[in-house]
């Protein structure tokens, strides 16, 4: 699964290599639950992705590709010069009514599966994230509004995500963990950490990840990694991708290297 449109420039999903026989999430980023100035608007959220990622583009790649889907990623880090968090609703059975309501109509507008979940600021008292995000995740399940459920912690968020995970952990499919985040750069030190966040959460259900042109373990010493993680008995269910954007504008020789070579990875090492 690859994170798509944050930076506000016109990628777009054609541009993507993608291979048949496995899965490939699109995750547009981001739905905000705010006004254009960063204000909150008590769970009305709003797509604020790469306008190129329009409904029909969407529609379009999904006919293409049976074996595309596509998720709206809740929050992320900032929108504009605004800083996004986590805020107390002052009634949680509105705030959730509002998140379904807003995220059924962009669901349905843009023919997306699923939601992600990233926020990633939080405030000391956070015991309502895990309610409010828990039960909108299952709301949106049980109404089949959505298929698929993600979580994307990173090093400082993983305590109300651990606890969203515990209360509501069965209607989460995958953990999209920020490893990019944790300041490992060799195989060992990704194996330890892999190895700690499968702990925290159902180990089945966490991906490794890599930041394309970021911060973490660069290059093949990626895709060397993963080979450890299977030698020491780890199931590699899936891969996170952060993002289409930075490949998009990478060095030419690079565009798009570590999508294909992350899909023959899964192809050939793991059982679908
Ligand atoms: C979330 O709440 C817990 C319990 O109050 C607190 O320990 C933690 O620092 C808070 N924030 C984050 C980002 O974990
Ligand atoms: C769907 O989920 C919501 C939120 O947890 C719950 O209130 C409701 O009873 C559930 N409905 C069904 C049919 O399971
Ligand atoms: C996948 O297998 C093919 C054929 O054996 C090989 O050429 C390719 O390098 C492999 N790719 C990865 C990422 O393991």
């Amino acid at each position: 699964m690859e994170y798509i449109g944050a930076t506000g420039k016109p990628v777009t999903f054609d541009e993507v290599p993608i291979k048949d026989g496995i899965d490939f999430h699109f995750i547009l980023s981001f739905a905000i639950d705010a006004d254009a100035s960063g204000t909150p608007q008590n769970g009305n959220f709003k797509p604020y992705w790469s306008p190129t990622l329009t409904a029909d583009a969407v529609a379009a790649v999904k006919s293409k590709h049976t074996n595309v889907k596509a998720l709206a990623s809740l929050s992320g880090w900032s929108l504009g010069s605004t800083t996004l968090r986590w805020y107390t609703p002052e009634n949680n059975q509105i705030w959730i009514a509002n998140a379904f309501k807003s995220l059924k109509s962009i669901i349905e507008t843009y023919h997306l599966d699923g939601i992600d979940v990233d926020y990633e600021n939080f405030p000391k008292h956070n015991e309502s994230f895990s309610y409010c995000i828990g039960e909108l995740i299952t709301y949106l399940k049980n109404q089949s509004v959505i298929s698929v459920a993600t979580i994307s912690p990173y090093r400082l968020t993983t305590i109300p995500y651990i606890q969203l995970f515990d209360a509501y952990g069965d209607v989460i499919d995958y953990v999209n963990h920020q490893f990019y985040t944790d300041k490992v750069r060799t195989t060992e030190a990704y194996l330890e950490d892999f190895r700690l966040r499968t702990t925290e959460f159902a180990g089945e259900k966490v991906l490794p990840s890599y930041e394309i042109d970021g911060r973490g373990i660069q290059g093949d010493a990626f895709f060397d990694a993963l080979r450890v993680l299977m030698e020491n008995g780890f199931d590699i269910n899936g891969i996170m991708l952060y993002s289409v954007d930075a490949s998009a504008y990478t060095n030419l020789t690079r565009r798009f290297y570590y999508e294909v070579k992350s899909q023959e990875f899964l192809l050939n090492f793991t059982i679908i």
